[in-house]
């Protein structure tokens, strides 16, 4: 990685607030963050302190109660929700904690959804979900559900 690789995801002092009054908890409270192109980075902290909170706004999930993220130079925390989602379905990939994968739906298609979104041609689709899975070691397991 070069010193001068672009910046690919800032936080400029984000604050992410919930509640109200007495019930107000501010889970994340003006967090500066630049991380770079190709930069691997974990975000480490105790249960409750953030994190959660701090990937969903870097995902594009939620939007910050005050300051700014930008993402590849734009304000994501500004976007209207379709906008937020072209972006998602472009540049983000988010596997949840507790994954959301389609239960009914097979390996194969869990991929292709959000190439489905993208207006991928069918048969593109299945040949990039068939190589994506490939890489990860999937092969023959391509149309069994997540429970299979
Ligand atoms: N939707 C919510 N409503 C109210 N409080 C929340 C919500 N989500 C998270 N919190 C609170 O914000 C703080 C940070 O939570 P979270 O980001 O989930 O932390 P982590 O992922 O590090 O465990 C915690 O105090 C949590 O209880
Ligand atoms: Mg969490």
């Amino acid at each position: 990685m070069t010193v001068s690789a672009p910046l690919l995801i800032t936080f400029d002092s984000v604050w992410k607030s919930y509640g109200e009054g007495e019930a107000c908890v501010h889970a994340l409270a003006g967090v500066d963050l630049a991380i770079r192109r190709s930069e691997f980075v974990a975000i480490m902290g105790p249960s409750g302190s953030g994190k959660s909170t701090a990937m969903n706004i870097i995902g594009c999930l939620d939007t910050p109660t005050a300051g700014t993220y930008r993402f590849m130079g734009v304000d994501a925390g500004r976007l209207d929700r379709n906008r937020r989602a072209l972006l998602r379905n472009l540049y983000v990939g988010f596997v949840f904690q507790g994954y959301n994968l389609l239960p009914r739906t097979t390996a194969a298609e869990n991929v292709e959804l959000p190439l489905i979104y993208r207006g991928v041609s069918a048969r593109e689709r299945r040949e990039l979900a068939m190589q994506a899975l490939a890489q990860v070691g999937l092969v023959g397991r391509e149309h069994h559900t997540p429970a299979e």
